[in-house]
């Protein structure tokens, strides 16, 4: 049974029930929506925020990575949540030297403001794989909730690829193909040193993390199913975060242009991701793609096992 953190406080009481369509109360996301607006336009006061009892938080919980895993796309499901408040930017503070060196205060300025009640969580999937990070978010707070988000590892790794092969476009540039990159010429192996594949080597990273926190601490979201099939997951996470389920199927909806589902906050407001989320892969020779698969599944088993969350990874 997981070590859950203590209630954040009356959530219960503040908050009205679902209604009896699982629907999240109308009142509570327009409120907060139109709070966000209003705050982001930077017009409010110091006694407008006092009024409304505003205040910044530092994060219960932290989307910590996969790089490509989806963490957009869990941060903004989750933030369909009456008692979640996100960071819309990645905040890199654990992760970057300089933005460390600024202080926690630095890094609770950059976090939105909330209610009492709520909890503010934030996205960087560059600390999954900082090695310095885990120590860092013990020193802040060694009983944080960790969100690890993760893909099938040859899809993360294409997926990884295909983002900086849009980059390199983006600047006139050329880029390797995918299969040069992830073989190695002179051993014609996987090629470890390329930073795609060894991101997706879950195992190594995680290993270092548990010396840190224990693996209660650890939520596992599957990234492929949060694509296909996403409320099952965004139930799980609720129930980590000891949050009162309050996302339904009415906040989903698939989107047959954008091909993913996308997000409905009330009947006025609906949002898809941005286009660069969900990019169309190269194909990749079938014979590399096994290969990787090969690569990878030792480390996946070892994951399983750590993790206790099996996939239906090659
Ligand atoms: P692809 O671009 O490879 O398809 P991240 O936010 O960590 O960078 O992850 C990006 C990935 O999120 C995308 O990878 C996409 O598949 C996935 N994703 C999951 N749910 C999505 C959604 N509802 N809309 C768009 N992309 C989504």
């Amino acid at each position: 049974m997981p070590n859950r953190l203590p209630l954040i406080c009356p959530i219960k009481d503040r908050l009205r029930p679902a209604d009896v369509s699982g629907q999240i109360p109308l009142h509570t996301l327009q409120h907060k929506q139109a709070l966000g607006l209003k705050l982001h336009r930077r017009n409010s006061t110091k006694e407008q925020l006092r009024t409304l009892r505003l205040i910044k938080q530092l994060p219960r919980a932290i989307i910590i990575g996969v790089r490509k895993g989806g963490t957009r796309a869990l941060l903004e499901m989750l933030s369909l949540h009456p008692a979640v408040v996100k960071a819309s930017q990645e905040v890199h503070f654990f992760d970057n030297d300089k933005n460390y060196a600024c202080g926690v205060d630095w890094y609770l300025k950059k976090m939105p403001f909330s209610f009492p009640h709520q909890i503010s969580i934030e996205k960087s999937p560059a600390y999954f794989i900082t090695e310095e990070v885990p120590e860092r978010i013990f020193k802040m707070n060694p009983s944080i909730k960790l969100l690890l988000i993760v893909r099938e590892p040859t899809t993360r790794t294409v997926s990884d690829y295909t983002q900086v092969l849009e980059g390199k476009e983006h600047k006139n540039k050329t880029y390797n193909k995918f299969e040069e990159l992830v073989i190695d010429n002179n051993t014609c192996e996987v090629n470890t040193k390329y930073k795609a594949v060894r991101t997706s080597i879950y195992t190594k990273y995680l290993e270092h993390w548990l010396k840190f926190f224990p693996t209660e601490q650890f939520h596992i979201v599957d990234g492929d199913r949060l694509i296909t099939d996403p409320l099952p997951e965004l139930k799980l996470v609720e129930q980590f975060l000891n949050l009162p389920s309050r996302i339904s199927q009415y906040n989903l909806y698939f989107n047959a242009t954008r091909g993913f589902f996308c997000l409905r906050f009330n009947f006025m407001f609906s949002k898809c991701l941005a286009g660069s989320k969900g990019r169309i892969h190269p194909d990749v020779n079938p014979s590399i793609k096994e290969k990787l698969q090969r690569f990878f599944h030792p480390f996946n088993q070892k994951f399983y096992q750590i993790t206790g969350r099996t996939f239906n990874w090659p």
